[in-house]
């Protein structure tokens, strides 16, 4: 299928400007600024794996939509309160949102915001041997302690060092998101998992180092190696495009899930 994140140009487009505005508003709109980017004179090197990283995210972002709204069912059969379940609706269309933002910064870069994809609709894992709640926990746990609190930490270290305009806009709309994505799985955990029993809890705790193992790969393969050696203009402008250099990325994930994720993951009451 074809993934192409722009609004449509109908009245229904109108109602998600609203919703944007009212309901999802988190600070200054990045769709009130001017989308350009002025890439005159930065390596062209950097520029071009700036339109590769971004339209790789906006797929990333998008699909992230598919698996919180997949989680509402979930959350509704392990009886989880009303306001979570709105609030991972909520989460899924702030990923209908960075889909469509990452897709502008690719445009803004001179790319056309599409790309052509497999498995767009892949919600979170069925886990069909499972009761509910070990079920919906173990999802929590993958897709926003591990994904989203890793998330926070890298879109941190791409606004420390990003410089146009525009792309920090849509980075400072991302990271307030994100910070709200991770919190909820936090929440979430420490709501739930006293209603675990023994037989449940020991299910989710098995699982969480093969969640851990399973985002770091697809982590790992998705910030990749360049084939070539960076030279420092070219790591400096891809941070200014909101690049990281992979090195980075890669120490920023492992360190994240090693000194953050684990412990709060045992400060939730797991033997991991
Ligand atoms: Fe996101
Ligand atoms: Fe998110």
């Amino acid at each position: 299928m074809r993934l192409r994140p722009e609004p449509s140009g109908t009245a229904l487009a109108q109602e998600w400007d609203r919703l944007l505005r009212t309901a999802l508003r988190r600070g200054s709109l990045p769709e009130e600024l001017e989308p350009t980017i002025d890439v005159a004179g930065l390596d062209p090197r950097a520029v071009d794996a700036a339109r590769r990283g971004w339209l790789r995210r906006m797929v990333d972002e998008h699909r992230s939509a598919t698996v919180f709204s997949g989680l509402l069912p979930q959350l509704i059969e392990a009886e989880l309160p009303v306001d979570v379940q709105a609030v991972a609706l909520r989460m899924a269309m702030d990923e209908l949102r960075h889909g469509t933002l990452c897709g502008a910064v690719a445009r803004a870069l001179g790319v056309d915001p599409v790309m052509d994809i497999a498995d767009a609709s892949e919600g979170p894992a069925r886990h069909p041997d499972l009761t509910p709640l070990p079920r919906l926990l173990r999802n929590v746990i993958y897709a926003s302690c591990v994904s989203e609190t890793v998330s926070v930490a890298l879109t941190a270290a791409e606004r420390e060092e990003v410089d146009a305009p525009f792309v920090r806009a849509v980075l400072d709309q991302l990271f307030g998101d994100e910070t709200l994505h991770a919190r909820f799985g936090w929440i979430c955990l420490a709501e739930a998992a006293p209603r675990l029993t023994a037989a449940e809890r020991e299910a989710v705790e098995v699982y969480v180092p093969v969640a851990i193992a399973h985002y770091e790969r697809s982590i790992d393969a998705r910030i990749g190696a360049p084939d070539h050696e960076l030279e420092p203009t070219e790591r400096r402008d891809r941070a200014r495009l909101g690049v990281l250099d992979p090195a980075l990325a890669r120490e920023i994930l492992y360190d994240t899930t090693r000194d953050v994720i684990v412990p709060r993951l045992r400060d939730a009451g797991l033997r991991v």
